[in-house]
């Protein structure tokens, strides 16, 4: 093949690969149910990386120790009015339903609000949720990290101490080896959650 052909190529394959990015980044994933990117490699290859954060009980975690594990990854905060309790009732709803095979999998909420969030008010708060739920927090620097891994928006907005919290609102399943196996929106239900995992298993 000539330079020019193979320069042509390789510049049809970078619009093609930006249009795909495109497509996963800027859908509505409000709407959006159960997304897989089961041949779209790209996908797994852009959500999800190395964490290195605490637990609510004070324990060090990262990614690693949860290989193993199918995961629920979400972002969100404690003081969050609606949302964020909601989502996680909903994943707590979705485990239940699960039964024996809920053992196979680990819900996984990580702070975007640090500053508020400790260990000690992540564990008052996991309590109210599924006994598996791992809550975690982490230094300003280590919550960015995780949230950019998972392609994560997140901004304080006010000021002083009732300040809130603007954040994407997503539910990634993660496999056992750590890769992006999809997500679930805000409209899912715990009949969703349970049998886009369901389907993996
Ligand atoms: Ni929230």
């Amino acid at each position: 093949m000539q330079r020019a052909s193979l320069a042509r190529l390789a510049a049809a394959l970078a619009l093609a690969l930006a249009a795909l990015g495109a497509v996963l980044f800027l859908t509505p994933w409000g709407r959006s149910l159960w997304s897989k990117e089961g041949e779209a490699t790209i996908g797994q290859a852009l959500i999800g990386g190395p964490f290195h954060l605490t637990d609510q009980n004070g324990k060090p975690r990262t990614d690693a120790d949860f290989r193993g594990q199918y995961l629920l990854v979400y972002f969100g905060y404690t003081s969050c009015p609606d949302v964020c309790p909601t989502t996680l009732q909903t994943i707590t709803n979705a485990m239940d339903k699960l039964g024996a095979d809920a053992a196979k999998v680990t819900p996984i909420f990580i702070t975007v609000d640090p500053e508020r969030d400790t260990t000690d008010v992540l564990k008052a708060y996991a309590s109210n949720f599924h006994p598996r739920l791992v809550a975690l927090t982490g230094s300003a620097d280590e919550i960015a990290a995780a949230a950019k891994a998972y392609r994560i928006y997140y901004a304080k907005v006010g000021e002083g101490t009732n300040y809130s919290m603007d954040h994407s609102s997503i539910v990634y399943l993660m496999g056992p080896d750590g890769k992006y196996l999809g997500h679930f929106g805000m409209d899912a239900t715990a009949d969703d959650i349970a049998a886009g995992i369901r389907a993996e298993l």
